[in-house]
């Protein structure tokens, strides 16, 4: 394909696919197959990595993420992003509407009523239609710029198709988390041994402060839009303004609604107070706005906040109940979790009858008692929390909550790592609940995903002594199987052919399954891609750890900890005695592909525009190439992205060092 074929099939493409984007995220109402979509976008990619010099910032492919921030930059706000005042009771809102009408006497006022989205608030600027800019709130008057991040929320155009908006402007908007997504990034946490987010907020929060823009990719954050902000407004209300940015393609929710008195404002306050737990995401009230732009200039602004909106709080569902218990759970990595067993209350619809105690510090701090009646509260939080103890209601004889200094299952001392709020078990070889939780997370579809190797059979064969490691897992027999209860011939051979598929599994699973503490799924991508293989990683000082991309300190502690514990070498050994992958294979990401960059050591700096750093790198040996870390006499080039400090390309020009581009990079290769 020539270029211009290429430059035609490539705008073709990412209007299509835009369109799809658009119809999937905003409207869900998808027209096309994810099957058929991902066709478009692997041909979006393909074409863009052979004719990089027609990628365009806006191109649907920068929603994959890959871009590296290290710090982010602070942008002044062109229009400050104020707060609102808000209330809880509907005597002040009623005040607020009086106040209202006094300042534009005579005249009739209607109110937009919309979601208060609990999330994160964004300001996100177009011109021409195209995103040029995403930045957070900060204190309203500067905020930090986070478009790399923004890009890859799918329902946030990139690029706008129709032409009737305005050159430049501003939309406002929060970004949020559903209640789904929140919860599967949370339990992906809890599995590799991090502390789970709070809420939804928090999360997306989190989320968008990342600084690999690939894993914010991962988060699949979401974006409700309220606001529209230009210098050349067509539109004369609100509610018309939020319109013609629906159609535009902004993700408007449908829940606003016009109302043209106080009591119709109450009852859609009534409505969503009630019906707020039937939405997939969290809301934390609702905000009314007047709606005429005229009417809204009138009434202005105090310092903080415009007189002419408000939004009216929910409380936080709370009830309260008696502490019956508390009991610690053992993780498989040993963590210790605090739950509360409470009576039976009913709380925004259903009955809780336990509520998370997070740690030790936490429980401290509540200073709580068996038999205390207690707050629980359901905010934005999924799980409820406890937030305080009735000390009228104490009895004079309660026992206060000590956390445990040994292990309920297995009596181990408890250990803490200084800095850290959870206590461990250190057990890890003989607790039950570690051992088990450990073959759990082996056999999980997500690692060496055994089929039939189920919660319930590891637990059968656990009892009857048949498996005390993962290791044992693959000299498990026919006969052992079918000697347990329930289990006929073909459930063994199931087992059985899982095992054996198992050992097909590549390295970076494996490294995953055998379930180092804060090695999740991508770490074990990374660190196996950048070591090649175990044996590597099991030499590697914590320093040439921490070299590897995103590896940090509390990461590398964690896997010298690993390796350096000769049972751990031990069960390796085993594991690979079994014939388990424990390099990466030729086929995989890090097959050579040329010899082209023979003999020559690259040091890689900075963010670049088409690949990651961590890509970049891989390529070098892909290519043949060596990574080096520091500029030295025995460096041949120095990759240099956007935003690299100078003292590396200042001893690179010292030292006779030629830098090179991306692009100069991929000439090189190409
Ligand atoms: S309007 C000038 N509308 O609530 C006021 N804000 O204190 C512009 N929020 O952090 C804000 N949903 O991010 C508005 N439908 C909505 C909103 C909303 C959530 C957030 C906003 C801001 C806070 C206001």
């Amino acid at each position: 394909m020539n270029k211009e074929t290429a430059s035609e099939r490539i705008e073709y493409l990412c209007k299509e696919i835009e369109h799809h984007n658009y119809r999937y995220y905003v409207l869900a109402d998808p027209q096309i197959s994810d099957f058929d979509f991902d066709q478009l976008l692997n041909e979006l990619i393909h074409l863009e990595i052979l004719f990089p010099e027609l990628v365009n910032d806006n191109s649907p492919s920068q929603r994959i993420g890959g871009q590296i921030t290290k710090e982010f930059t602070t942008v002044k706000h062109k229009y400050p992003m104020l707060s609102l005042g808000n209330t809880y009771s509907e005597e002040e809102l009623a005040e607020f509407d009086s106040r209202v009408r006094k300042l534009i006497p005579g005249e009739e006022v209607h109110y937009v009523c919309e979601l208060k989205f609990d999330g994160v608030a964004i300001g996100i600027s177009y011109i021409n239609g195209v995103l040029r800019q995403a930045v957070t709130r900060g204190d309203g008057v500067q905020g930090d710029d986070v478009t790399t991040n923004v890009k890859t929320i799918r329902s946030i155009p990139l690029k706008l198709n129709k032409n009737n908006f305005p050159n430049e402007f501003e939309m406002r908007g929060e970004i949020i988390l559903t209640h789904a997504i929140f919860e599967k990034i949370n339990a992906d946490r809890i599995e590799i041994g991090e502390s789970p987010f709070a809420n939804p907020r928090n999360s997306a929060a989190g989320s968008l402060k990342m600084q690999d823009s690939s894993e914010v990719a991962k988060r699949k954050l979401d974006c409700f839009f309220y606001a529209l902000y230009t210098d050349d407004l067509k539109a004369t209300t609100h509610s018309d303004a939020l319109n013609a940015a629906s159609n535009w393609g902004f993700k408007i929710s449908e829940h606003r609604k016009l109302c043209n008195n106080l009591e119709e404002v109450m009852n859609y306050i009534h409505y969503w107070d009630k019906h707020r737990d039937d939405l997939p995401f969290d809301i934390d009230g609702v905000v009314i706005k007047v709606n005429s732009y005229r009417q809204q200039e009138e009434l202005g602004f105090t310092a903080k906040s415009p007189r002419w909106a408000i939004s009216y709080k929910f409380k936080a569902e709370s009830s309260s109940t008696k502490l019956l218990s508390v009991v610690y759970q053992v993780g498989r990595t040993g963590a210790i979790t605090p739950v509360a067993n409470l009576k039976p209350v009913l709380l925004a619809g259903t009955t809780v009858r336990r509520a998370s105690l997070h740690n030790a510090d936490q429980i401290e701090k509540l200073d709580l008692h068996l038999e205390d009646t207690v707050f629980v509260e359901k905010g934005g939080e999924i799980i409820p929390k406890i937030t305080g103890v009735d000390f009228s209601k104490r009895k004079s004889d309660a026992a206060v909550v000590v956390f445990p200094e040994v292990c309920p299952e297995c009596g181990s001392k408890l250990q803490r790592v200084d800095g850290e709020a959870q206590h461990y078990c250190p057990n890890e070889d003989a607790c039950p609940p570690q051992i088990k939780g450990k073959m759990e997370h082996f056999t999980n579809r997500k690692a060496m995903n055994i089929d039939g190797l189920g919660i319930e059979t590891i637990e059968l064969l656990y009892r009857e002594n048949i498996i005390h490691t993962i290791a044992d897992i693959y000299s498990i027999r026919k006969e052992q199987i079918l000697n347990l209860e329930r289990m006929g011939e073909k459930s063994a051979v199931n087992i059985l052919d899982g095992i054996e598929k198992s050992k097909e599994i590549p390295f970076e699973r494996v490294l995953f399954a055998i379930g180092i503490r804060y090695v999740g799924d991508t770490v074990a991508k990374k660190l196996a891609r950048h070591f090649g293989s175990i044996d590597s990683i099991i030499k590697a000082t914590s320093e040439q750890l921490i070299e590897a991309p995103e590896i940090g300190e509390k990461i590398a502690w964690s896997v010298r900890q690993f390796f350096d514990n000769p049972d751990k070498l031990l069960l390796i050994n085993r594991l690979k005695e079994a014939g388990l992958h424990f390099s990466i294979s030729e086929d995989s990401a890090n097959a050579k592909l040329s010899d082209k960059l023979k003999g020559q050591t690259i040091v890689v700096t900075g963010s670049f525009e088409q690949y990651s750093r961590e890509e970049l790198k891989q390529m070098i040996e892909q290519h043949g190439g060596k990574n080096g870390s520091s500029v030295s006499k025995k460096t041949n080039y120095l990759l240099v992205g956007s935003d690299a400090g100078p003292s590396k390309t200042e001893k690179a020009s010292e030292m006779g060092v030629k830098v090179i581009s991306e692009n100069e990079f991929l000439e090189l290769i190409s």
